[in-house]
Formats: C-alpha cells, structure tokens, sequence
C-alpha cells in the first residue's frame, strides 16, 4: 500500500489518477492529517500496511514565504522530518518531491545532484532544510528535486498564460530566467517507475534530478503555450506575447535565473526515456 501525502495539491492529484488508473492501492492524506504533528502521522502510518510513502505536502506559495518563515519552516522542515521518521517506524521507503530552487542559479551548465545546494530564498532554503532532515530520519528514502510544474489541479504558469491570453490583448513574459517546464503528469509516471524499479531491483537511494527535457525561458514557453493554446482552439483570439525582464516584474523574492536541472543519474536508474517539454505541454492541453 502506497500512502500519498498531499493527494489534493498539483502533483498529488497527477498522482492519485494515476494510482486510479493503474488500480494500485493507495491511501491519500491533505491537509485533514496534518504533516506538522508527528504523534497523528505516526497513529495513521500504524493503522495501514504501508509500505512506501510519497510526500506531495509542502508549503509552495515562494513569495509569501519571505513574510511566513516559520510556517513555511515548519511545513518543508519539520513535516518531511516528521514524515521520515513515521516511514522508518513502519519500516516504509519514502519518496520525497524537492525543488530547483535548492540552488541560487548562477550556473551555467545543468545542476547535478551533487552540486552543492545554495538557496536565495525562505522557501528554497527550507526545501533544503527538509531535504538534510528526510536523509537524518530515514535512510531508505529518495528525493525527486523537479522545477517549474505544472498540471491540472492549482495554480500553475500554464493555468494563468491561457486565462491571460483569453482576457488581454498583449502579455509581457520574462526572457531572462531559464529553466524545464515539467508536466506534473509525467513527474507522476517517473515516482510510479521509481516504485516499480525499487520493488524488483536495487535503486540506490538518494537524491534524483527530474524535469521535462529541454530547456527554454519563461517567454519562450508562454510563446508556445500560445502557438499550441490556438491551433488546439483552448485560445479563441489573438494576444501578442512580448518579452521583458524581472526587474519589471517586482517580486518579494529572487528568482533562480537559470534552473536546469541535469537527468543523467534518473535516466541511468530507472532507464527513462524523459518526454521532450512541448510534447508534454501538448498533450496536457489536449
Ligand atoms: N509547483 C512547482 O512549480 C514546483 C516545482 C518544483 C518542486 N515542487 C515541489 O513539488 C511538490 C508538490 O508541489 P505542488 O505544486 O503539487 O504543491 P501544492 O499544489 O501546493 O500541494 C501541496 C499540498 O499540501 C497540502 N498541505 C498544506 N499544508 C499541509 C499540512 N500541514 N499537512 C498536510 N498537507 C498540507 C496543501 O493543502 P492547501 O492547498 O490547502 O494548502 C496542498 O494540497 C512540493 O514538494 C514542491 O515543493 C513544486
């Protein structure tokens, strides 16, 4: 039995009709099974033969993390240590989802797994935080670090750029952040190919880099969110999709302005073939 955390966020609901549609047994928590109190995770994990955990649950919202730094603390910290000591108490094996924003993004060649992390925000440096405490509580657990999702459920980039093209005449998008748009359903499949691996071969633990493939700025993906928006008929008028920079977009935190992340070490474990960013950008909007 596999108990996902978080079943109701982005990436937890790709997961959950996943997990529907294969008929694998699961059990999905939110927020009614709080992940900051460690003796209610423990009494769940005791009840159910669980024998892994997937962690969806975090704190997300990157801009109000700078005002909510405990909270946000508490949520990407403490959770994941509290969700990785009840999985060794029940002797599960724990994926957990982390971030590109684990780096400061100054590089200039795609982030391995080994790169020394070095957040410039609270939310990025929490997710960092969470992903030191997960290996502390839990040996036998795997981090899947992805980056610029999205997906049916929640607010996501795509969400907004197809409201905003319907509603406005022109939309200005920023050029200079480069990074891997990532389909939340395709991250969903790659957690499954992890399970299914880990349960009939070895699969060293430790962390996993993953996104789509490809990578482009913001700009560029709004431009094809609108090119395919249209030829699919999700768009119903023109709107001009023009470049900028961040600095004309002022926001309460830096963002990284390049995130690639670099696959080789998921592709060589679970011999993924990954799906290119606007294959995945398709079919979603199909
Ligand atoms: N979104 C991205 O672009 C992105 C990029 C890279 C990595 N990630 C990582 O991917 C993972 C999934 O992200 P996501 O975008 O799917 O997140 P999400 O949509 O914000 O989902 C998180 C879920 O956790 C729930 N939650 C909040 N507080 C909780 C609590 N105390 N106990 C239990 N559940 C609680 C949330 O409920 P409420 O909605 O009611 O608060 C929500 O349903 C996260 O670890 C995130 O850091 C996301």
């Amino acid at each position: 039995m596999i108990w996902l955390i978080g079943n109701k966020g982005m990436l937890g609901t790709e997961l959950a009709l996943l997990f529907e549609e294969k008929k694998i047994p699961y059990i999905g928590t939110d927020r009614e099974l709080d992940i900051t109190d460690p003796a209610a995770l423990n009494a769940f994990a005791v009840q159910q033969a669980i024998t892994w955990i997937v962690n969806c649950a975090a704190y997300t919202a990157v801009d109000k993390a700078e005002d909510d730094v405990d909270r946000c603390r508490l949520l990407n910290s403490a959770g994941p240590a509290n969700i990785a000591a009840a999985a060794r108490y029940i002797k599960a094996r724990l994926i957990h989802i982390s971030t590109d924003y684990v780096f400061n993004g100054t590089g200039n060649r795609p982030y391995r797994e080994d790169d020394p992390a070095c957040p410039i925000g609270v939310y990025g440096l929490t997710k960092r935080e969470g992903e030191i405490k997960v290996f502390e509580h839990n040996d036998a657990s795997y981090i899947i670090r992805s980056a610029w999702l999205y997906g049916k459920h929640g607010n996501n980039f795509v969400h907004t750029m197809l409201k905003l093209m319907e509603e406005r005449d022109r939309v200005s998008v920023v050029n200079d952040q480069r990074g891997s748009p990532t389909w939340a359903g395709d991250l969903a499949r790659t957690v499954l190919a992890l399970i299914t691996a880990a349960d009939s071969k070895a699969v060293p633990y430790g962390i996993y880099h993953y996104t789509n493939e490809g990578n482009i700025t913001w700009f560029d993906f709004a431009q094809e969110i609108y090119a395919q928006g249209r030829r699919l008929g999700r768009l119903t008028k023109d709107c001009a999709v023009t470049p900028c920079t961040s600095d004309e977009f002022p926001a309460k935190v830096k963002r990284p302005a390049y995130s690639v992340l670099d696959k080789t070490k998921i592709k060589t474990a679970l011999g993924l073939e990954i799906p290119a960013w606007d294959l995945s950008l398709g079919k979603f909007l199909r």
